[in-house]
């Protein structure tokens, strides 16, 4: 069935949203590592990488179908926050954005009967569950750490752990 333009334009529209998100991520890696918070930084710059892969997801699929993939300028994402916790916060509401977005995708391609573009976004629906729940994860923790500097530096320890894998690369 021929590639129908709203579900090209709509996929182009989230790769740009998706380097967007490893745009913020990279950034906000920047600043915690700017605050001494390595474990942190390296916790967003696995997260910059993960975004990398989505937008390359749905790159790689557009192609594949024999869409057109026409990359758009990247908007300026945030330099500064207001501390560790907004951060995350920020994280949090953003994946939530993203959500809505994909699932805003997922109509749009039901909608042209476009099963095949339905089923690769389903792998985006399940990611967006996992993305939404490390976030809050964190935040959580960030909570219970509040004021404590032994407690950030034990979270900071932790977070230093996390790798990146290409989970596009899994099925
Ligand atoms: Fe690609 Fe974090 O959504």
């Amino acid at each position: 069935m021929r590639f129908k333009k709203s579900v090209q334009d709509i996929l182009n529209k989230q790769v740009n949203a998706e380097f967007w998100s490893a745009y913020l991520y990279l950034s906000m890696s920047a600043y915690l590592a700017g605050k001494g918070l390595n474990g942190l930084a390296n916790w967003m710059r696995v997260q910059y990488q993960e975004e990398v892969s989505h937008a390359m997801k749905i790159f790689d699929y557009v192609i594949a179908r024999g869409g057109e993939m026409k990359l758009e300028p990247i908007e300026r994402v945030e330099t500064e926050w207001a501390g560790v916790k907004e951060i995350f916060e920020s994280t949090y509401e953003h994946e939530c954005k993203v959500t809505d977005m994909i699932h805003n995708c997922y109509e749009v391609a039901l909608k042209e009967r476009d099963h095949a573009t339905a089923n690769m976004l389903q792998w985006f629906i399940d990611e967006q569950a996992e993305e939404e729940e490390s976030a809050l994860e964190i935040l959580d923790k960030l909570k219970l750490v509040g004021d404590n500097g032994a407690a950030m530096y034990m979270l900071d320890q932790e977070l230093g752990a996390r790798t990146f894998v290409d989970a596009t690369q899994a099925e």
